[in-house]
């Protein structure tokens, strides 16, 4: 399988846009906190996050779909590839996320993106967030509309997680990470 430097090479050939580049860094930073966490492959996980949304900007009707004759091209193992069709909504790839790796790129990914939107209003970016007020702006609903809610309360539900200890470990992922949080 390749490894984390091709898997960067591999990421810049398909993304040119930066906010999507740094999601991408930001979910890499939440899969490589797990990782440790549960004494799980490193790299496997920080690859996963990485290329997870690797089509999107390309061909994002058929995201993540499009990704798959890539990753196999490139050698990527099998279940990294289901984790990532896993990501998806069912309507569009139908794999089940059966995986500890799969559940937790769910659980990453769009709770990655609504820290990442909060911390965009907060003059000091990512070192003002916290995860008690992250939670109350996820009530408002007019508030990054297109991450979705529910798919956050799942993904933590999914890994058995309490939702404010998810949120405070990505949080804290996320902050010591030099490329998402700058
Ligand atoms: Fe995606
Ligand atoms: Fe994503």
């Amino acid at each position: 399988m390749p490894d984390y430097n091709s898997s960067i090479e591999l990421l810049h050939k398909f993304i040119k846009n930066e906010n999507l580049i740094k999601h991408c860094y930001a979910v890499e930073s939440a899969m490589r906190f797990y990782a440790e966490r549960l004494n799980e492959d490193c790299e496997i996980w920080a690859v996963t996050g990485l290329l997870h949304d690797l089509d999107w900007e390309m061909y994002p009707d058929t995201h993540p779909n499009t990704s798959v004759p890539v990753l196999e091209e490139n050698g990527y193992e099998k279940f990294v590839i289901d984790a990532i069709l896993g990501h998806a909504y069912p309507e569009r790839t139908n794999v089940p996320r059966e995986t500890l790796l799969a559940k937790y790129l769910f659980a990453c990914d769009e709770i990655t993106g609504f820290i990442m939107a909060y911390s965009l209003m907060k003059p000091g970016g990512l070192n003002e967030v916290e995860t008690k007020s992250v939670k109350k702006k996820m009530k408002d609903k007019a508030f990054a509309r297109n991450v979705n809610r529910e798919d956050i309360l799942k993904g933590a539900e999914e890994i058995n997680i309490d939702l404010d200890v998810h949120i405070t470990n990505v949080i804290s992922a996320m902050k010591n990470d030099k490329r998402v949080n700058r």
